[in-house]
């Protein structure tokens, strides 16, 4: 009996230390998503105060003096802060949360009808997308679908392609943009897949999918990196120009664009299995994440090319104006969440490669150099983030897609490690 007992007691000892390692290992695994949402809490309140009864400016960022910048209902970002309510009520289930994000998530009820660019993906369905899910309201159906046959109104058979912005001047005044495509515009497809979904008409599905193909020819280059802008003639279809305006140069590569691109295809395989579309994801991704220039900490600077030879911007950079070269949080929190979706759709060695780099970067940004846990504004959880340097915009702020996208990441991390 002795005998044995000793026999055992090393094996008993080894495997109690190893799920003791493991316990304490998972624990601290998770540990950063729940110091997140805790350090979310307050400054969200803090917002939530700042706006209480408005329902008319949406939080965007802040401004160069520290002061709250809004953006007003008809502009890009209205979804983004009731997608964080949402996610917020999704970690904690506290019913204040679930009433915040509603009431939110109502005010944007009428850009159903916002046909004056693309982004209504974005406004909606981060917005009403995400009340779904936890409400399956029919007037929340049909408010998507609404916003879907929207969509379709700026889309041309001609061009096979929606039309991000209405004609404008390209960067520097070089030239006129008749009917400019970005590549941010692939995160507006998800809308249209849900409305055929739910509608059963295949029209939206057929767009989203014309629009994706013709991203994947003419916004790649040949090393996987992407164009911001791809400017079509509207006549005839034909590519006219491939430009940027939130980028360096025009050959260079945008992170935040990358990261758009990234996150867009991967939705749009998850949507139609289309290996060509998982290909396209899984090259942007190894652009983005085996970038020489890609810091150790896995956040991106703003562009992949600032200042190299070999990229000319259009506009008046000055080397000395911005230095260090400002990072770009948002683009690693978008890139981040996407990794861990695109994680799932491979196997061996990518699988674990994508998933290891999206918690690097969560990680990262869960530290305090990115994380707000001193308190350095009263409102956003990111810092550094950079929305339009060459426009002298944004840069190194807080950003509250940021904000939304790394929340996103943290649950579909925490749904990828909970089996
Ligand atoms: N879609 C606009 C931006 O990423 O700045």
């Amino acid at each position: 009996m002795n005998k044995l007992f000793l026999t055992f007691k090393p094996r008993f000892y080894t495997i109690l230390t190893l799920f003791l390692l493991l316990a304490i290992n998972s624990k601290a695994q998770d540990y950063f998503i729940k110091k997140s949402f805790a350090t979310a809490a307050p400054l969200y309140d803090n917002l939530l105060k700042t706006t209480e009864g408005n329902f008319k400016d949406y939080p965007h960022a802040l401004h160069p003096d520290g002061t709250l910048k809004y953006l007003q209902i008809d502009e890009w970002t209205g979804g983004f802060w009731p997608g964080i309510l949402w996610y917020m009520y999704e970690f904690t289930k506290e019913e204040k949360w679930l009433k915040h994000a509603e009431a939110w998530t109502n005010s944007l009820e009428s850009n159903q009808y916002n046909t004056a660019h693309h982004d209504i993906g974005f406004m909606m369905y981060c917005s009403y997308g995400n009340a779904i899910r936890f409400n399956p309201n029919p007037k929340y159906q049909d408010i998507l679908i609404q916003s879907a046959k929207s969509l379709l109104k700026r889309y041309s058979p001609t061009v096979g392609s929606i039309q991000s912005w209405n004609k404008r001047k390209s960067k520097g005044n070089i030239n006129t943009w008749e009917y400019p495509v970005i590549m941010d515009n692939m995160m507006n497809l998800e809308l249209l897949f849900y409305a055929s979904k739910v509608t059963g008409d295949t029209i939206y599905k057929h767009v989203a999918i014309k629009h994706a193909e013709q991203t994947m020819k003419n916004h790649i280059r040949a090393d996987n990196s992407t164009y911001h802008v791809v400017n079509y003639d509207p006549q005839t279809g034909k590519v006219l120009h491939q430009q940027t305006l939130q980028g360096f140069s025009d050959n260079s590569t945008w992170a935040r664009g990358q990261a758009w691109g990234i996150y867009g295809f991967t939705s749009t395989y998850r949507e139609t299995k289309d290996q060509r579309f998982l290909n396209t994801a899984i090259a942007l991704a190894d652009f983005f994440i085996q970038h020489p220039n890609l810091p150790k900490d896995k956040i991106p600077y703003w562009d992949f090319n600032v200042g190299q030879a070999g990229y000319k911007p259009d506009w008046n950079f000055n080397p000395q104006q911005y230095q260090p070269t400002p990072k770009d949080a948002s683009a690693a929190a978008i890139t981040s969440s996407a990794l861990l979706e695109l994680s799932t759709f491979v196997k061996g060695e990518k699988a674990k490669r994508y998933k290891n780099t999206a918690l690097k970067m969560l990680k990262s940004l869960s530290s305090e150099a990115y994380l707000n846990t001193d308190n350095a504004n009263p409102y956003f959880l990111l810092k550094h983030s950079t929305g339009n340097l060459p426009s002298n915009n944004e840069v190194d702020v807080p950003l509250i897609y940021a904000d939304y996208y790394f929340l996103e990441a943290l649950l579909r991390y925490k749904r990828l490690t909970a089996q």
